[in-house]
């Protein structure tokens, strides 16, 4: 897995604009959030980068945000860009695969982190964080890369996900724990027009694991 020097780099090299991850507006994961969070509720953005979602979230009227993420410089960026308007959010620079999540949260919602976890190891370490990040009934959102979409993100190699793969993996990690509610197909354009192929998942938390084996 990456260290958080080089994410920092990356977000030193370039404004967040023309970085191919870049959306103005994250219409499907706002869609989603809307679908399944109320007004009130705490959520966290895993791997939230400089992205502008927090800004759409607070203007919709949700909060408070804990954003998460390797790189301290693009939090910084996020925490400049929001200036006064920022009474309702928490930062933490954190590797979410170690990260000890003080709280619980209403809604996870990790877009373009997870698919980077190609260690088993790692993505072991990030499904019991997101298992003790969220209450029971908590919500996971899960975009990644999809089955055709790139095979490398900022120089460094994913793994792609179908919805079925991706619940398939959750669940062979945390055994019955999380139940697959829904999932969108979005072509994503970067600035500079190419397409890339994301999924996004939507899993809620059981309050116990389901035994499969039960009749
Ligand atoms: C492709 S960017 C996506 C950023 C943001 N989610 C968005 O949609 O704009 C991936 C982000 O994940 C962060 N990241 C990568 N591995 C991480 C880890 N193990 N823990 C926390 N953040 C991580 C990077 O610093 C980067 O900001």
């Amino acid at each position: 897995m990456a260290e958080a020097s080089h994410w920092d780099a990356v977000y030193q090299a370039r404004d967040e604009e023309a970085l191919t991850w870049f959306e103005a507006s994250p219409g499907p994961s706002l869609e989603l959030i809307n679908e399944y969070l109320s007004q009130g509720q705490a959520l966290v953005d895993v791997g939230a980068g400089a992205s502008r979602l927090v800004e759409h979230l607070l203007e919709a009227g949700f909060g408070p945000v804990m954003l998460v993420d390797l790189s301290p410089h693009a939090l910084e960026v996020t925490r400049e860009r929001l200036g006064a308007n920022r009474q309702d959010v928490e930062w933490q620079a954190a590797d979410v695969t170690n990260w000890s999540p003080a709280r619980r949260y209403a809604l996870w919602h990790d877009r373009a982190v997870f698919h980077f976890l190609t260690g088993e190891s790692d993505r072991a370490r990030y499904v019991a964080t997101m298992t003790k990040a969220l209450g029971p009934g908590g919500i996971a959102i899960i975009a990644t890369f999809a089955e055709d979409g790139p095979m490398t993100c900022s120089g460094l190699p994913v793994r792609r996900y179908s919805p079925a793969d991706l619940a398939a993996e959750i669940d062979r990690l945390a055994p019955g724990r999380f139940e697959p509610l829904k999932a969108l197909r979005h072509e994503h354009i970067t600035p500079k027009g190419n397409v890339q192929n994301f999924q996004l998942s939507v899993f809620r938390k059981r309050a116990v694991a389901q035994d499969k084996n039960a009749p």
